[in-house]
């Protein structure tokens, strides 16, 4: 039982290259971000356990009686395990969802619910359990999306920056503190439709989309030599060859089928700022990364983002290679993040 509110933090990440490509065997090269999502934990003695996603407008309180009661096909799990369709219709059942819940919200209430009908009763979280937390992540992802490739939930867990393959993680030894805008074009979409869609025409025009994948596990492989590279001794040169990258894989992307014209508007705003971007993760809207090389002069970086913000998205200013998931006291906390969190 918890005894004190507990702050636990995870990164932002986003897909340097790899999205799509990953789900088929080939490399992703993904990092965390100094952007974090913080959840607070508060002990309550009313027999209720309750989530609050403010973000997605989730408040929903559920009795742990209840809960309890749909225990026995959840525990007895000693380990992390995927859920069953069985289970699945449990926990809608037991969600009690309002008729016009979008499906964010459904999908984020069941994977909390299968998360902590999974877990909590089990008592276990130290800093230590990185390996624990990355596994039940990735149960979740799948609640979220079916056939997730692992990376989100292994560079949330891990943190830095890391190359992804098939399961195996292996930290970038060195890699440099890129700038970057994050931007989200707020346009929804589905990640599990667009991996499902890529497979479709993988399946469709095998002797087309093959070499795109393996093109962009390339393009992973020469990203990460230059980070090594910039690493070790920066020079201006490597940015180009950055940007070169982000422009094949963004046209790779497209024609897999997972741009939107969304996309295609965030790159030609920061085009004609000469700065270059690509979509990361699934695509179809969602976000999209561009990268700020050294030297740029404050304004351009600001007019950059106000033209971002003119077409109706949100955008970030930040840098790559943020720590993984963090515990905190709330006195170490930035005074802002207090003050998101509720003024504690
Ligand atoms: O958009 P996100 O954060 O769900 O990222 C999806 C990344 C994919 O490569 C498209 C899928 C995966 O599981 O790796």
């Amino acid at each position: 039982m918890l005894s004190e509110v507990l702050l636990v933090s995870a990164p932002g990440k986003v897909i340097l290259h790899g999205e799509h490509a990953v789900v088929h065997g080939k490399v992703a090269l993904a990092v965390a971000l100094n952007l974090r999502t913080f959840l607070q934990l508060e002990p309550h003695s009313n027999g209720k356990v309750g989530l609050h996603l403010p973000n997605i407008g989730v408040k929903q309180v559920w009795d742990v009686a209840r809960l309890q009661l749909l225990d026995a096909s959840f525990l007895g799990q000693d380990d992390v395990t995927a859920p069953t369709p069985e289970q699945v219709e449990k926990l809608k059942e037991v969600a009690c969802f309002p008729e016009d819940c979008a499906v964010t919200e459904r999908l984020a209430v069941l994977t909390f619910l299968y998360l902590y009908l999974s877990i909590c009763r089990k008592q276990r979280w130290t800093e230590e359990d990185l390996e624990l937390i990355n596994k039940w992540a990735f149960q979740g992802e799948r609640v979220i999306h079916g056939n997730p490739s692992g990376v989100d939930n292994a560079v949330s867990t891990w943190g830095g920056a890391l190359r992804y393959q098939q399961g195996k993680i292996s930290p970038l030894k060195r890699s440099p503190a890129l700038q970057i805008l994050l931007t989200n074009t707020k346009v929804p979409r589905s990640t599990r439709a667009l991996v499902a869609g890529v497979g479709t025409r993988l399946i469709k025009f095998p002797e087309i989309v093959a070499p795109v994948l393996t093109s962009i596990d390339a393009i992973s492989l020469e990203c990460e030599r230059v980070l090594g590279e910039m690493a070790a001794a920066p020079a201006p040169e490597q940015y180009l060859v950055l940007e070169e990258l982000i422009d094949m894989n963004q046209h790779h992307l497209n024609a897999l089928g997972v741009g939107h014209a969304s996309l295609d508007q965030l790159c030609r705003v920061t085009m004609a700022r000469g700065l270059h971007s690509k979509l990361t993760g699934a695509g179809g809207g969602g976000c999209g990364i561009t990268l700020l090389k050294p030297g740029l002069e404050r304004p351009e970086v600001e007019a950059t983002k106000q033209a971002l913000a003119g077409c109706g998205f949100d955008c970030w200013e930040t840098s790559v290679g943020g720590p993984g998931v963090s515990v905190h006291s709330a006195a170490s906390l930035d005074g802002r993040v207090r003050q998101a969190l509720g003024g504690l």
